[in-house]
């Protein structure tokens, strides 16, 4: 059976007394099958990972170094990530795409550092507003998947999230049609770059941009989409909450 899951992405947001928001969706996720993952800043991922123990929510990051360890001030890498329990991370989410200039060959070294690590890299693609007005977006869409995937032979550790950046906190989303369109075209390339009974067919991809409670039933909806990246509706449960039992319930 697919693996669907709801990732929350806190971006730079979150103190010690955002952990309260957590909470709730552990209380509340205790039955669920689908898989529920926050990606916290690295300040609280250690203190979340001791907040959700023996609950089905799971501590991700938002970015880790390509190498293990090294002279690289101020980062994190994937490793340290594992020792101290996360289980997934986010690479090359536009954010860092654009304020950092990460290219999808960078983007391709830190999920393979975080799969060597026993990290769930989850690997964001999607174009710009001026890629999408210009008709390229499947084709920038298929640069990014075949360039910032790493090269592994099975997929079933990997996930990939369509992130439009022009519906990042915008308010805006595409239509369901585009949804699926560009979900059915991720699908088709994961099959060609990891052909095989367990390969492409079984990575989830993930929607995100702008997903709350309003949209997400009919975002999750749309063939191919199994389940969602959330960045501001994350962050208090009241908002995250009901998106997540759309999940549940789609
Ligand atoms: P919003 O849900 O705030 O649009 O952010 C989406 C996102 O960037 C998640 O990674």
């Amino acid at each position: 059976m697919q693996i669907r899951l709801i990732a929350g992405n806190w971006k730079m947001n979150g103190t010690s007394d955002s952990l309260r928001e957590i909470t709730p969706v552990i209380e509340a996720t205790m039955e669920f099958h689908s898989a529920v993952l926050i990606c916290t800043p690295f300040t609280l991922i250690d203190r979340a990972i001791t907040h959700v123990r023996g609950s089905r929510v799971t501590i991700g990051a938002q970015d880790c170094h390509p190498e293990a360890k090294g002279p690289h001030t101020g980062d994190v890498s994937a490793q340290m990530l594992a020792e101290i329990g996360a289980t997934h991370v986010i690479t090359g989410h536009s954010e860092r795409r654009q304020h950092h200039r990460e290219t999808n060959a960078l983007v391709r070294d830190k999920a393979t550092s975080a799969l060597d690590a026993g990290l769930v890299p989850i690997v964001c693609v999607g174009e710009t507003q001026r890629d999408r007005d210009a008709g390229k977006a499947l084709d920038i869409v298929s640069g990014q998947v075949r360039e910032s995937l790493p090269d592994v032979p099975q997929s079933g550790s990997v996930v990939v999230a369509y992130e439009p950046v022009w519906a990042i906190g915008t308010g805006r989303t595409p239509s369901l049609g585009d949804i699926a369109e560009m979900h059915a075209h991720i699908r088709r390339l994961l099959v060609e770059k990891f052909p095989g009974s367990r390969g492409g067919r079984q990575t989830p991809i993930l929607y995100g941009g702008s997903v709350t409670a309003n949209n997400a039933a009919e975002i999750f909806s749309a063939a191919n989409v199994d389940g969602g990246l959330v960045g501001g509706a994350s962050l208090r449960a009241r908002d995250f909450l009901p998106i997540c039992r759309i999940l549940e319930q789609a």
